[in-house]
């Protein structure tokens, strides 16, 4: 099969679909790669080191578009690739068709072949696409929190870790999941008092078990939250309602409970956000100040660290690519219904019912067009 690897065009998204090793394995496996020249510069990935792997490198992005069998992309297209996709072409990227009727038309259009990374789902109802980017953000939330306590930038003015005769900061982790977790491994690794808040009670059970022994649980109730904020010095937002808009955890009135130059990081800002005051931020502009609270609210953490997001998302699309091309995507999705799932478009017909829903169109089952 012959794979194309176009360069990102979405304003600030530096990840590339596909890193030099990929290359070299959809070469033992006996296919083609094309990549557009520059596509992997924004991840620290030069020209030569596909070529080195076997790449051909292409100048212009109608070259790949039309020479591919296909597309591996990160972002969805955007208007000016919707007349590049063609009738069969494959498409292995994040579409989030629900937020777009315009991309969800254009697609069906083309009659091209969509799959979605963030519908592959495992038996257990995770998502392993979804899982590094998790993973990028609940890390980056500690580290951005620890940079925003500094005094120049609006913060309390309190380090991490303390100081040997000065205690650390006390940070709270609102969700204990994928994110949730990993802000609070990051934030107890550099020293601080953190404790993390759930609803699942196995959950915290679990985290009880495995975390260092200056992270506590506790049970996510209001009456719990606000006993915290008062002496809370980073509060990173973490939760996450399946298919819905994150609950308000910390309304308008709670900033009043906390000291002046306390951060709020919410990193389900992308489900709406769980502070009553969060509103999308960019990573150009990424801060505001409510009532001395310093909010972070970027909606692509893992943009800001593209060396790393584009290594952890192409280690779980590679093994799913490289299945659709050995196989064809339609042998491929029948023998594995984890990537079954990902199947949101295919001849001009919805098949994922959530995105039907979406708009009120019609829904096709997945075995009528496989
Ligand atoms: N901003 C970004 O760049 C970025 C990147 C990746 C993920 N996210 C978002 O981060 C959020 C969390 O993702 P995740 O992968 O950790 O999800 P997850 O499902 O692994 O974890 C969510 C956790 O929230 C808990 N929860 C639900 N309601 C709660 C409540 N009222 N109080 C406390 N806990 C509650 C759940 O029990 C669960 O453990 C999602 O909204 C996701 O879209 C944002």
């Amino acid at each position: 099969m012959i794979i194309g690897v176009p360069k990102e065009i979405k304003t600030h998204e530096n990840r590339v679909s596909l890193q030099p090793g990929g290359v070299l394995q959809f070469r033992r496996n006996g296919h083609k790669v094309l990549v557009e020249s520059g596509a992997g510069l924004g991840s620290g990935f030069s020209d030569e080191m596909y070529v080195e792997n076997g790449a051909e490198m292409v100048s212009s992005a109608e070259e790949v578009w039309s020479s591919s069998e296909m597309i591996m992309k990160v972002k969805e297209p955007v208007a000016v690739e919707y007349p590049r996709m063609r009738r069969g072409q494959i498409i292995f990227t994040y579409f989030h068709f629900a937020a777009s009727r315009e991309l969800t038309e254009a697609v069906q259009e083309s009659g091209a072949i969509a799959i979605a990374y963030e519908t592959v789902e495992k038996k257990d109802g995770s998502l392993p696409l979804l899982v590094p980017m998790s993973e990028v953000a609940g890390r980056m939330a500690a580290q951005e929190g620890a940079k925003y306590l500094e005094k120049a930038t609006g913060g309390r003015g309190v380090l991490m870790g303390g100081i040997p005769g000065v205690p650390p900061a006390n940070v709270i982790v609102l969700g204990g999941g994928i994110v949730g977790v990993n802000a609070a491994k990051i934030a107890a690794g550099m020293g601080a008092n953190t404790v993390i808040l759930d609803l699942n009670i196995p959950r915290l059970r679990y985290l009880d078990d495995v975390m260092p022994k200056n992270v506590r649980t506790l049970y996510s109730t209001e009456g719990n939250i606000r006993a915290l904020l008062p002496h809370t010095d980073l509060v990173i937002g973490a939760v996450l309602i399946p298919g819905a808009k994150a609950p308000s955890l910390i309304r308008r009135d709670m900033l009043s409970l906390m000291r002046p130059g306390t951060v709020m990081v919410d990193v389900a800002i992308d489900q709406g956000g769980c502070f009553e005051t969060s509103k999308p931020t960019t990573h150009d502009d990424p801060i505001y100040i409510i009532d001395d609270v310093v909010h972070y609210c970027v909606a692509n953490m893992p943009g800001a660290v593209p060396y790393t997001s584009t290594l952890g998302l192409t280690n779980v699309t590679l093994p799913y690519a490289v299945q659709i091309a050995n196989k064809g995507w339609k042998r491929a999705l029948n023998e594995d219904p984890e990537l079954k799932m990902g199947l949101n478009i295919a001849d001009g017909k919805i098949v994922y019912k959530y995105v039907a829903d979406a708009f009120d169109m019609a829904y096709t089952p997945a075995g009528e067009v496989m």
